[in-house]
């Protein structure tokens, strides 16, 4: 199978991953920050080097402003959840994945919050302007989409956070699909979410938030947390009051080594996709009858690309995929917002990771010229 499903998880991972994933599970008896015996020690410690790993990656402070999560919805969750209050306002933009759309909708429907969705440009980018327009004395919050999962633009983040912040408005970073490739430590955002099974190369069921300013959450989970335990409430400090029960502390394990991976290659790898990105893009376009969903030529992209093959169902051509042996996404993509502003009623997604060639690009090339020519 040639996979090209990156942005929905990445595979494969580097083989350290699966090593250290099942060397929790087969080595370690103990439950980190439960008990003073070795193996609880040795899983603490392995929850120490991935935090200090990831509050590098993501530019937190202190590795104690990193929270382990399920994956990015549940950080998005954690973040959302927390920080909102009634009669607060949320600006969004609209290229947000429901995981952020959602958990808003979701107050916004009970009357608690109102939720905006600001327009792009023609090109698919949100004008710092627009948000500083939007910006109202309710404004509590602004949730941004790094990089799209659908047509992958990615957003002036920095200008944006910016005009956020000379109104006095924190900003939940959306990274799902940046995260590994993008730089984004120097981002100024105040919580960062990601998950830790796409572009960082971990296992499933892994997620992180950061929170690099002074934002707090409240958590929307508790329970014990190996600390304060004579206390019936939860423990304020962080990670703690964030991170309630078991950690999935194999996940945690291999994460630390896709983080590993990631930390040492990272410019590398945004190069080698970016390279992959344009053979990709560019042959797509060339085929007859094949539509792109992309930003202008020059727009930062992350490595993937949406198309559809005529008036073709894309569910119909990720099937055709299939069979020919290619693994691709169609549908929406859990995006409704931006297949709307892009008129479609879903695509089809080919999505790059750094372990693809030329090779598979190739492969996808052929069998979408294929379907093209005998729809
Ligand atoms: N959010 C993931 C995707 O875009 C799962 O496929």
């Amino acid at each position: 199978m040639i996979y090209l499903d990156n942005a929905a998880t990445s595979f494969p991972k580097p083989p350290e991953v699966a090593k250290a994933a099942a060397g929790v599970i087969e080595k370690i008896g103990g439950n980190p920050g439960r008990a003073g015996h070795r193996g609880a020690i040795s899983g603490g410690r392995i929850m120490e080097k991935c935090r200090e790993l990831a509050a590098s990656l993501l530019g937190a402070a202190a590795p104690e402003q990193v929270i382990f999560c399920l994956n990015c919805t549940d950080a998005l969750n954690t973040a959302i959840r927390g920080t909102l209050h009634r009669g607060d306002e949320v600006l969004v933009s609209h290229a947000e994945h429901n995981a952020v759309m959602r958990p808003l909708m979701g107050y916004h429907d009970s009357g608690q919050i109102t939720v905006r969705i600001l327009p792009p440009e023609e090109n698919g980018l949100l004008s710092p302007d627009t948000v500083r327009a939007a910006v109202g004395p309710k404004t509590a919050l602004m949730v941004l989409c790094h990089a799209s999962n659908v047509t992958g633009i990615i957003q002036p983040a920095q200008e944006i956070i910016s005009a956020c912040h000379s109104l006095g408005v924190p900003v939940l970073l959306d990274a799902a699909q940046t995260a590994g490739t993008e730089d984004i430590a120097p981002l100024d955002a105040d919580m960062i979410a990601v998950p830790g099974h796409k572009g960082l190369l971990g296992p499933m069921g892994t997620g992180l938030l950061a929170l690099r300013g002074d934002v707090l959450p409240r958590p929307f989970r508790e329970g014990g947390t190996g600390s304060a335990s004579e206390s019936l409430r939860q423990p304020e400090l962080l990670p703690d009051r964030l991170e309630s029960g078991t950690a999935n502390l194999p996940g945690i394990a291999g994460l630390t080594q896709g983080l590993k991976f990631v930390l040492g290659h990272r410019a590398a790898i945004r190069e080698y996709e970016g390279a992959l990105h344009k053979r990709l893009r560019e042959g797509l376009e060339n085929i007859p009858g094949v539509v792109t969903y992309c930003g202008p030529e020059g727009t930062p992209h992350a490595g993937l690309v949406s198309f559809n093959v005529g008036a073709l169902d894309s569910g119909q051509v990720a099937d055709a995929l299939n069979s020919a042996g290619i693994a691709v996404r169609g549908g929406l993509h859990c995006a409704p917002s931006i297949h709307a502003w892009l008129g479609t009623s879903g695509a089809v997604r080919a999505s790059l990771g750094p372990f693809n060639t030329e090779r598979d690009v190739d492969a996808l090339l052929s069998a979408v010229t294929r379907i093209a020519r005998e729809k």
